[in-house]
C-alpha cells in the first residue's frame, strides 16, 4: 500500500530536525494550553533550545521517526527531552522531562518508545529525580507518566494564564 510506512525508530536529535521539531511544538503553542509558551517560534528562535540538548550528558533530545516506503525521506513523529529542572547548582541532579508528538501520531505507543529511549540514555548519568509538569487536564500524558513510574506530587492551581483563562499544573516525580 502506498501509505504503508516502516516501523518507528528512535534516535538522538540532530540540527537537521530543527524545522520539524519547531512545527510540532508550534502546534501545541498555538492550539493548546499543554505548553505555557504563547507565541510560536521560528526555527532560528528555537535553535538555542535544540543546542541545549547535546548528544550526551543529562540533557537529551530523542526523536522518533518513520520512513517513507521508498526509503527516501524520514518523517519526524515526535520528541522527548530532559532539561535542567532549575538553574541553581544543587538542582543539578534533577531534570524536567517532556514529550510531544505530531498531532496525528498519538495513541500508537510512540510516546512510550521515546520515554523508554530517553530513560535508557539517562541511566548512566548522575541524576536522582525526573519531574514532569502536566497542564490539566491531559489524560494521555498522565497515563504515559504513570506507566513510567512517575508519582503525583501536587498541583499548582491556576499557575498560568493562556487563552484568557487560568490553568492548573500537576507535578509528577520519578526516581532515577
Ligand atoms: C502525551 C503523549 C506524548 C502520549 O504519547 P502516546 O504515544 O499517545 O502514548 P502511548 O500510545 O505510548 O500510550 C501511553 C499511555 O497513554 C494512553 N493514551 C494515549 N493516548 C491517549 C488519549 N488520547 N487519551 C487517553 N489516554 C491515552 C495510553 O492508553 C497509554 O496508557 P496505559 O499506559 O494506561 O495503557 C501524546 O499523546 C502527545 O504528544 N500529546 C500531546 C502533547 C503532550 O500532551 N505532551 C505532554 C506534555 S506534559
Amino acid at each position: 500500500m502506498p501509505s504503508e510506512r516502516t516501523e518507528v525508530q528512535v534516535r538522538r536529535g540532530a540540527e537537521s530536525d530543527l524545522g520539524a521539531l519547531t512545527d510540532i511544538y508550534n502546534h501545541y503553542v498555538r492550539e493548546t494550553p499543554i505548553t505555557f509558551d504563547t507565541a510560536v517560534f521560528t526555527p532560528e528562535e528555537r535553535r538555542p533550545w535544540l543546542l541545549s540538548h547535546p548528544e550526551d550528558g543529562p540533557y537529551r533530545l530523542m526523536v522518533a521517526t518513520d520512513t517513507e516506503p521508498t526509503g527516501t525521506s524520514q518523517r519526524v513523529l515526535g520528541y522527548a527531552t530532559s532539561s535542567p529542572f532549575r538553574a541553581k547548582p544543587a538542582y543539578a541532579t534533577s531534570v524536567e522531562v517532556t514529550v510531544y508528538l505530531a498531532p496525528d501520531a498519538g495513541g500508537r505507543g510512540i510516546g512510550t518508545l521515546l520515554y523508554k529511549a530517553l530513560f535508557e540514555a539517562l541511566a548512566g548519568e548522575d541524576l536522582h529525580r525526573a519531574y514532569a509538569g502536566i497542564a490539566q487536564p491531559n489524560e494521555a500524558s498522565t497515563r504515559l507518566h504513570e506507566r513510567f513510574g512517575f508519582r503525583y506530587v501536587g498541583t499548582y492551581r491556576e499557575v498560568g494564564r493562556k487563552f484568557g483563562r487560568y490553568w492548573d499544573v500537576a507535578w509528577y516525580e520519578k526516581d532515577l
